[in-house]
């Protein structure tokens, strides 16, 4: 029997991954660095700072700035991003999520949130879904990123279950390795790359179903 739920967002709830791409790559091409899709792929799930610590080690230029720079890199790429944000709205809810949602409130199932993004609750607000969320990862206040465990372990904590009773869903490989480290039954919500060692793989929540997961 499972009780709870732990969400990844991007890519998992509303497909902001395509926003993180186009702000990375402007920040890579200011840089003279040409990241593409498939190296995007490996962004997913990964923290701000490490995902440019990634692209520098990519171009081949990670003992080119200082930390400030990084710093600095990281915020231009994040307010690049909020602003692309602009018009997210409750229309961009992946399809089958909103009716995910309304059927675990109804039947009290407790849900979390583990996103590595520090905007989520921002995204939550935008497309009307934050009072969904029982609790929510705070990424600020974890010592590693995913394919660590850490914050699915925070997610079953702070909705008070052991993490074997909780289902995850995660987009990213990174993340699924996080739930299976945590103990959680993984649904990986697969886009163009094929997912290893979920449980089960869907297309989209339309193809769930809160009680048959619950009984699992
Ligand atoms: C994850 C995304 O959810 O959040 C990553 O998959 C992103 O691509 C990470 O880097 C951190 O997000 P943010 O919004 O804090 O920069
Ligand atoms: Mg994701």
């Amino acid at each position: 029997m499972k009780k709870g739920f732990a969400f990844d967002l991007d890519g998992v709830i509303t497909d902001t991954a395509k926003f993180h791409y186009v702000a990375w790559k402007e920040l890579a091409d200011s840089i003279g660095i040409t990241i593409d899709l498939q190296f995007n792929e490996q962004l997913k799930g990964i923290s701000r700072m490490d995902s440019l610590e990634r692209i520098l080690a990519y171009g081949g230029k990670e003992n080119d700035y200082t930390a400030e720079q990084k710093e600095e890199m990281a915020a231009d790429k994040n307010a690049n991003y909020v602003k692309l944000l602009d018009d997210l709205s409750p229309a961009d809810l992946l399809p089958g999520v909103k009716a995910f949602l309304d059927a675990a409130k109804e039947m009290n199932v407790p849900c979390s949130l583990a996103s590595a993004s520090k905007n989520a609750p921002f995204i939550l607000k935008k497309l009307g879904v934050y009072d969904y969320f029982d609790a929510i990862v705070d990424p600020a206040t974890l010592k590693k990123g995913k394919p660590d465990p850490e914050i699915f372990v925070r997610a079953a904590e702070l909705i008070h279950i052991d993490p074997s009773e909780a289902v995850g869903f995660e987009d990213a490989q990174a993340g699924i390795e996080g739930i299976k480290g945590a103990g959680m039954y993984a649904v990986g919500v697969e886009g163009n790359e094929p997912l290893t060692e979920a449980d089960m793989t869907i297309k989209s929540f339309e193809e769930l179903n809160v009680s048959d997961l619950l009984n699992l």
